[in-house]
């Protein structure tokens, strides 16, 4: 979590930095700060909250370091804002990540005279770098970064400045950082998209890379080499300027639910080969492999765990193949029982969340094949996998997840069709109807929108409450989940999600007159569609208000659930293709929802979008 950005140009840098950290702030929102170097002095802005409040003051000078913070080691306070500085300030840094043994270092730190300003590991590793520093023949800071490093356990993206030298240092760790190389200017920062409108040339830093830039050039040194110049490929960025603004609506969240129907047929770009039946896959999950495979290992967290759990279901229906899904917190932890025959596949968003590249290195380490189902292009786990496919929702900057769910699930759509090809558990009709469907999705998305002005008004009811519950069957179980999440993480009532059938052993106690139960109920379901039904008698009973999520098709829905009722219509698809047509209706709501509570949408309280600790 936390973004970082630095500069070092001809301009002024102040000015550069902000708008930089805006647009990182989807990693966190705690405080921020701004540290300029200018005449061999170095000087400090930091604020509590937004990084809209370092618009108040400039600094001039043209180099400096920044950052926006999700607080992970003391509260959110002006003292443990970034940057920090060592005794005489002299040296500044900025760091994404946790210093895992920061507590013995600040103690051995202390004994050698140390003090301490702040309550954050940051402020030890600034400490620790001036201990080498002070302590380095000549004073040389490269030196003394990497002694400092050797002595570290943790995560880390960070960047420091020393006020006696026109350079700019970065490291990587676990923590993603990036160059970005314009004209007679560099950029660092946790994300390309903070330096977008001045350069597209990046450079991704890899693990125990060492940057140093000066005003002309930039080298990159490895931690445990001396004398090293390493080589690495300046990627050059494709996407554009407004996939990371608003476009006219009022929160990015809106407009990544809208972006649906056109991120989904990116993400189906290319990948249907009507003429063998499959979808095309990267050459690297060989058919032999896939004809021995004996289970799929998921690991993910969040929105892409729900992600995951639908994959599964569908994958073990259609594929016929096991699937584990695991919270990848949770797996590396668990001595997981792995076969050299399975497959591991890592699903995220950022592809930079700490707990699913932990797990990724896990399954890396006992030999598994690693396939990722990845947005951000670039990222340390599309990196470490050995194959996988790009979801290509583009650049999500609202907190709550949408378009790289859905872009999610139909990536494990595509896998699934080709998991099945390979073992013969789809054949070429089945695989055909599915492909065929599959081009179909972006239009069917785009209907579900015609229901948004009734879900405005159902959001006004929902607003109300305190406690909803989110109730499906089969595969809906997860999208159940998944729309219970979105409204917890964005309007802060309280909600929970359950199969439907298990209200009845449990949950059931808590259902009180009025209280929203969400219904997630698909006609082509079978005899689960009419358990489901009962399962709404069993609730109306108990005073319970049904908002259920129906197919246009469904004539007797209303009379099934009463007048009383609020139904939301949505296209009826066959089942693979539920949880994104169901999902959509969902965010909708929450969003209007958090909207009617006057919730900060994009940003909401105590979350960050890509959490790169553990
Ligand atoms: C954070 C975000 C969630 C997201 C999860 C996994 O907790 O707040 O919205 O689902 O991380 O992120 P990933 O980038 O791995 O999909």
């Amino acid at each position: 979590m936390c973004g970082i950005i630095a500069y070092l140009g001809e301009r002024e840098a102040y000015p550069i930095l902000v708008k930089g950290l805006e647009r990182l702030e989807y990693r966190g929102y705690d405080s921020a700060g701004i540290a300029i170097l200018k005449d061999n002095f170095i000087q400090l802005n930091k604020v509590v909250g937004k990084v809209n409040n370092l618009k108040s003051t400039t600094i001039n000078g043209d180099i400096g370091i920044s950052h926006t913070r999700w607080a992970t080691h003391g509260i959110p306070n002006e003292a443990n804002a970034h940057p920090h500085h060592n005794g005489d300030r002299s040296l500044f840094l900025v760091h994404n990540g946790i210093i895992e043994n920061y507590v013995n270092l600040k103690k051995e730190l202390i004994k050698r005279g140390y003090q301490f300003y702040s309550d954050t590991d940051t402020e030890v590793l600034t400490k620790l770098i001036d201990y080498h520093h002070k302590n380095s023949a000549n004073q040389n800071t490269l030196k003394a970064i990497k002694n400092a490093l050797h002595e570290v356990v943790g995560a880390y993206g960070l960047v420091l400045i020393n006020k006696n030298e026109e350079k700019i240092y970065a490291a990587r760790k676990g923590s993603p950082l990036v160059l970005g190389i314009g004209q007679r200017e560099f950029f660092v920062a946790s994300d390309p998209a903070a330096f977008l409108e001045h350069t597209r040339r990046a450079l991704y830093l890899e693990d125990d890379d060492i940057l140093e830039i000066d005003r002309k050039n930039f080298q990159v040194h490895n931690l445990h080499q001396d004398c090293d110049k390493l080589k690495r490929n300046v990627d050059h960025i494709k996407w554009n300027l407004s996939n990371i603004e608003k476009n006219g609506y009022e929160h990015f969240m809106l407009k990544e639910i809208h972006e649906q129907p056109d991120t989904l047929r990116n993400c189906l770009a290319g990948r249907i080969d009507m003429e063998n039946h499959d979808s095309k896959f990267t050459d690297k999950l060989q058919p032999e492999f896939v004809k021995n495979l004996n289970k799929i290992i998921i690991a993910s967290c969040g929105t892409s765990w729900h992600a995951s759990l639908v994959i599964k279901h569908l994958i073990e229906k259609y594929s016929r193949i096991k699937v584990d899904v695991e919270y990848a917190s949770e797996f590396r932890y668990k001595n997981p029982i792995i076969n050299k025959n399975d497959l591991f596949v890592a699903i995220s968003q950022s592809g930079e969340t700490a707990d699913t590249l932990a797990a990724l290195k896990t399954a890396k380490e006992n030999g598994l094949r690693c396939f990722g189902i990845v947005n951000v292009v670039g990222s340390s786990i599309s990196r470490e996998v050995d194959s996988g496919n790009y979801i290509r929702a583009g650049s999500e900057i609202g907190v709550a997840s949408t378009k790289a769910f859905t872009g999610q699930v139909l990536c494990g759509i595509l896998l699934m069709v080709h998991l099945g090809k390979i073992k013969g558990t789809i054949t070429n009709q089945t695989a055909e109807k599915i492909l065929n469907n599959l081009k179909n999705i972006p239009d069917l998305v785009k209907q579900t929108f015609e229901e948004e002005e009734k879900i405005k008004e159902i959001a006004k009811f929902v607003a109300t409450k305190n406690n909803c519950f989110y109730l499906g069957r089969g595969l809906n179980i997860a999208t159940a989940l998944e729309g219970s999440l979105k409204l917890k993480e964005i309007s802060y009532i309280h909600s929970e999600a359950f199969p439907a059938g298990e209200l009845k052993h449990g949950p059931i106690a808590l259902i009180e007159e009025g209280m929203p139960i969400i219904v997630i109920a698909n006609k082509n379901e079978g005899i689960v569609y009419d358990k489901l039904l009962s399962n709404v008698q069993e609730v109306k009973s108990r005073k319970g208000k049904i908002i259920v999520i129906a197919n246009d098709n469904d004539r007797e829905i209303q009379d099934n659930v009463g007048e009383d009722s609020y139904v939301i219509r949505v296209p009826e698809v066959p089942d693979y293709l539920q949880a994104i047509i169901n999902s959509v209706p969902l965010q909708l709501l929450s969003y209007y929802v958090a909207k009617e509570r006057g919730c900060e949408i994009d940003q909401p309280r105590n979350l960050a979008k890509s959490v790169t600790v553990e």
